[in-house]
């Protein structure tokens, strides 16, 4: 599995046959000016909320790509209105057995609203099962306790967590939550792209290290395969 970053949120996934894409927000994002958004190639472009840093430039790969969107019901419909209909609708709690694996909506503590003020359903992360391993996405969320159900629906073999505080959760929340969904191969995202979120990314790996953890930063446009 190759795991490429392309700024804050978003996340290129390439599996054995399929390309997913996380929460695409390149164009308005100061820090990857250097990504060429009309470059990337995917098969499904994977929605956590209806927030502006996480959904800008889903129009403009999906209609180059015809990518599959998946995320929640009201999102999908949004994105329907604008003619782009290709799209699998969830909710929280329910999964879904895709050609490339399975998904899982997992709730979030956020909120959702699309740009135009139109609602963006409830927030959600997503579990990840393929056989070339598993993952959870948590888009933007707080700490919360139902991350502890996590082990029992799935075994991890890293996370991507936010880590930037103020919006999300900060990196001692990210730590408690590694507990919680028993995986210690952290990937950080949603930090520094605004005033904001900014951490020190070396304070960071170290208090990850400290408890026996580690925190993985890739720097936008890099990729780490696992
Ligand atoms: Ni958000
Ligand atoms: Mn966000």
């Amino acid at each position: 599995m190759k795991i490429t970053n392309y700024g804050h949120a978003c996340w290129h996934i390439e599996l054995a046959s399929h390309q997913l894409l996380f929460d695409p927000f390149i164009s308005g994002n100061p820090l990857a000016t250097h990504i060429d958004i009309d470059k990337i190639q995917c098969d499904y472009i994977l929605i956590s909320h209806g927030h502006e840093d996480h959904i800008a430039d889903v129009e403009r790969i999906a209609r180059r790509t015809n990518a599959k969107l998946i995320s929640n019901f009201e999102i999908i419909n949004w994105f329907g209105a604008k003619g782009l209909s290709n799209g699998h609708p969830m909710n929280i709690g329910g999964k879904w057995k895709f050609d490339f694996g399975t998904i899982s909506y997992f709730t979030a503590q956020h909120s959702s609203v699309m740009p135009d003020g139109q609602s963006g359903g409830n927030p959600g992360g997503f579990l990840v099962e393929t056989p070339q391993g598993n993952f959870y996405f948590s888009g933007d969320t707080g700490l919360m306790m139902d991350m502890k159900l996590i082990p029992s629906l799935l075994k991890l073999d890293f996370a991507i967590l936010p880590i930037g505080d103020n919006f999300t959760m900060g990196i001692e929340e990210s730590i408690i939550a590694s507990d919680f969904i028993e995986c210690d191969q952290i990937i950080a995202m949603h930090y520094d792209t605004f005033g904001y979120i900014v951490v020190d990314k070396q304070i960071a790996k170290a208090k990850f290290e400290a408890r026996s953890k580690n925190l993985i930063f890739i720097e936008i446009g890099e990729s780490l395969t696992i």
